[in-house]
């Protein structure tokens, strides 16, 4: 099986251009089931999840083609309303066809995705919300059954913000009879995408990016061509990897108010950050010091940084306390980072870690997409050999070439076989 091995790297330089959000390419194909139109996707980034949506979506009907960076998607045909588990099982993300495939065609039966490696993650958020448009839905040999003639819009009440259970019922919503509201929505930049999305296909939604959505449904919605946001995520991993390493990196196509929770805890750690339009420069301190995080709906400090913010914080001077307040089993890493000679204690949802001069190299091994991440960004700075990264296809499904973009700022890092 592949893995990624690392040698300790020099401060990395150069810059390095972030590809499309994984977290928005999936929910924007899914988008495109509402009408029968073609739509077109720009900056869809080459990573395992999108495959699956690709291949779950082909599956059903969708006939999609890459052509560069663009996805041109063709649903005019959809023939099946079935999200089999051999594919659900790869990505929970596919949950996100619920709501478009029960709006458009009436009925959809999707795998229930199960729990993962982060934590339980329930689903009854989604259907809840799906129920109170006037949904049938059962549960049956582990699939959702969801019928409903036409969605009516309903007053709908997140009782935490979720981020997909947001873009599902936003997604039924568009072609619902009436107007919906969300309440307590997620307020993630990928929502505000979604909607920029839905409103060219000719939903009417306003609030997005805000914890109170409304939309009016309308009878049809029309293809659309679009451009995918950058990754805040990468663009966050790249900026924790430059100052571990104490590197000067340029992280370009990037939108950094989408990252304001991380630049100002990495100018506390004593980083020099300096923002442009679309750009963020990020020089590495000499002394990392220790920060605090906690994890946080947007605009709080993103789940999808706290492991790699954890690897900086094993070679950082004191002590930090890291609470994490999204998933209930988001540590997974930490195990992986103690082999490597980090001082951290858990504590439930905290943990604490106490910062040392070096991690030592070591093989590891991947549990989830993030954590593949953090181990990533430890290899870069440890001493004594070769880190190997083992189970890199957790990494794959959501970074693009990240080691060829890492070797590009000069580190010492490749895949072998
Ligand atoms: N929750 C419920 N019931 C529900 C839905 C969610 O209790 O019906 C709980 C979850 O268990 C969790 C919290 O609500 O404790 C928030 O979860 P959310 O639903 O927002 O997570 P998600 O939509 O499943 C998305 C991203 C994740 C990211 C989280 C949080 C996508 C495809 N996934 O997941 O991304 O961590 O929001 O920001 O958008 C990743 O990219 O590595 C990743 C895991």
């Amino acid at each position: 099986m592949a893995k990624i091995v690392i040698e300790k790297s020099v401060p990395l330089k150069g810059a390095v251009r972030i590809s499309g959000a994984k977290n928005s390419a999936l929910p924007l194909m899914a988008a495109s089931l509402l009408s029968g139109e073609r739509s077109v996707l720009h900056n869809v980034p080459r990573l395992r999840d999108v495959d699956t949506m690709k291949e779950i979506m082909e599956e059903i009907g969708a006939k999609i083609k890459r052509e560069g960076d663009s996805f041109l998607i063709d649903t005019g045909n959809i023939h099946s309303i079935e999200a089999p588990y051999e594919l659900v099982r790869k990505m929970r993300a596919s949950i996100l066809l619920l709501g478009p495939l029960l709006a458009r065609c009436g009925r959809a039966r999707i795998s229930l995705p199960g729990g993962c490696a982060i934590g339980e993650r329930p689903i009854n958020l989604h259907l809840n919300a799906l129920s109170s448009m006037g949904a049938e839905i059962s549960l049956e040999n582990g699939y959702i059954n969801a019928r409903a003639k036409r969605l009516k819009g309903a007053e709908i009440f997140f009782d935490i913000p979720t981020v997909t259970g947001t873009e599902n019922t936003m997604m039924a919503a568009c072609l619902a009879e009436g107007k919906t509201i969300i309440k307590n929505a997620a307020k993630e930049p990928e929502i505000a995408d979604l909607a920029d999305m839905l409103r060219e296909m000719g939903a009417d939604i306003e609030g997005d990016g805000t914890d109170k959505i409304t939309i009016y449904g309308v009878k049809e919605l029309r293809g659309a061509e679009h451009r995918i946001i950058p990754d805040r995520i990468e663009a966050g991993t790249f900026m924790i990897a430059s100052v571990m390493t104490r590197g000067e990196v340029e992280i370009r196509e990037c939108i950094p108010e989408h990252l304001g929770a991380l630049i100002e805890k990495l100018e506390k750690v004593g980083a020099e950050i300096r923002v442009k339009k679309d750009s963020i420069f990020v020089k590495g301190p000499d002394v990392i010091k220790s920060v605090d995080i906690k994890t946080m709906p947007f605009p709080g400090f993103p789940t999808d940084l706290q492991a790699q913010f954890m690897a900086m914080m094993c070679i950082a001077d004191g002590c930090s306390v890291i609470k994490e307040t999204i998933f209930e089993n988001r540590f997974m890493h930490v195990g992986e980072l103690r082999r490597m000679g980090a001082d951290i204690e858990v504590n439930g949802s905290q943990a604490i870690v106490k910062g040392k001069k070096h991690l030592l190299a070591a093989p590891v091994m991947a549990t989830d997409l993030r954590a593949s991440a953090c181990l990533v960004l430890a290899g870069l700075v440890a001493e004594g050999g070769r880190t190997e990264v083992h189970r890199i296809y957790h990494l794959d499904r959501g970074y693009e070439m990240m080691e060829n973009k890492f070797a590009s700022l000069g580190a010492k890092i490749w895949r072998e076989s």
